[in-house]
């Protein structure tokens, strides 16, 4: 039996949704992580101190006696302002930015990227030490978008060498090249873009399950984010962007962006990292560079992966996970914290 012991594990993005939703899906990351990046874009999205407390006690009612830090994270307005930011500047872990519509529940984001517009919050967040973390997509044609989102990384990295910008949810090898040109720049890749292509959303009949934003890229694309990871680049991170929605919004017409992984990830990285014969790599990936970018000091977990096949549940509660009803080849068994 092959197996791989993994210390505090993180995972820097993820949608814990609300209300019975987040009942049904934060026990399964508290279950494996130490603690996880909290996405702010619930229906109003979090935008203040006291809609932050107010989640982060719903989070902490929902895990129950799990250890698990919940990091929060604020939804990124224009006006946020010193000010406004200071006296909350230790309840959060980073602020979140969306461009508007870009994807679900980003209505009320920015508008029209101006720099010279965003610099007087951008500025506080420098000046406050908060890490600013992006979803970088134009509005250009889909398979486009976020190659066309790296030259505007870049205009930010200049214009606030200060400033902590993490590049959420990369899918493409521009955006890899990006991080070894600005030292302030950082990325998180999902478990599922290490994964599939486009081939696998929509190659063959339509995966609405696989469907997400950004969308799978070309092969090329993925070699290049696998390559990141399996090496312990030490700019990116593993960051799940698990992003549960109900099943009827998913097999639907309008079909719903996000892949839920959070409950299969750690099993399925290990048995990507062995197969690629990086094991002692994981640990970097999941955890330790995520330590290291945000000054963070999860609480102790001990999690024990081993080569033994699991079957994945067809379901959790209403939402159909990534490799639902398949076999996987690596399974969760235990978890000790001390
Ligand atoms: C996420 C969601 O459902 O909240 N969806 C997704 O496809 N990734 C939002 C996001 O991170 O883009
Ligand atoms: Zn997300």
């Amino acid at each position: 039996m092959t197996e791989i012991i993994l210390h505090e594990p993180l995972d820097m993005h993820l949608h814990l949704r609300d209300g019975a939703m987040l009942r049904t899906v934060a026990p399964l990351s508290a279950h494996s992580f130490s603690g996880a990046l909290i996405m702010p874009n619930l229906v109003p999205p979090v935008t203040d101190a006291e809609s932050l407390r107010a989640y982060r006690q719903r989070i902490r009612e929902a895990i129950g006696n799990e250890v698990f830090e919940p990091y929060m994270t604020l939804f990124f307005k224009p006006e946020y302002d010193l000010d406004f930011l200071a006296p909350i500047a230790e309840e959060l872990t980073a602020v979140k930015l969306y461009p508007a519509g870009i994807t679900t529940n980003s209505e009320g984001g920015v508008r029209g990227f101006d720099i010279e517009e965003l610099r007087p919050a951008l500025g506080v967040l420098s000046e406050l030490g908060i890490p600013l973390c992006i979803h970088g997509e134009t509005g250009g044609f889909v398979m486009d978008r976020e190659k066309e989102f790296v030259p505007i990384y870049e205009a930010l990295a200049d214009a606030f060498p200060d400033l902590t910008i993490i590049m959420e949810h990369i899918t493409d090898a521009e955006s890899i090249a990006a991080l070894d040109r600005h030292p302030n720049l950082y990325a998180t890749i999902t478990l599922h873009h290490l994964l599939i292509t486009l081939d696998e959303v929509a190659g063959g009949m339509l995966q609405p399950h696989l469907f997400c934003k950004p969308i799978a890229k070309r092969p090329e694309d993925r070699e290049a984010l696998l390559n990141a990871a399996l090496n312990a680049h030490p700019k990116v991170m593993f960051g799940s962007d698990s992003a549960p929605h109900p099943r009827h919004a998913k097999e639907a017409p309008g079909c719903a962006a996000g892949v839920f992984t959070a409950p299969i990830a750690l099993p399925v990285l290990a048995e990507l990292f062995s197969r690629h014969g990086m094991p002692e790599n994981l640990q970097h990936f999941v955890s330790n560079n995520a330590r290291q970018i945000y000054g963070l000091n999860p609480p102790k977990k001990k999690v024990r992966l081993i080569d033994t096949p699991m079957r994945v549940p067809e379901k959790y509660g209403e939402v159909v996970p990534m490799f639902a009803g398949e076999e996987i080849g690596w399974s969760i068994d235990a978890v000790s914290v001390e």
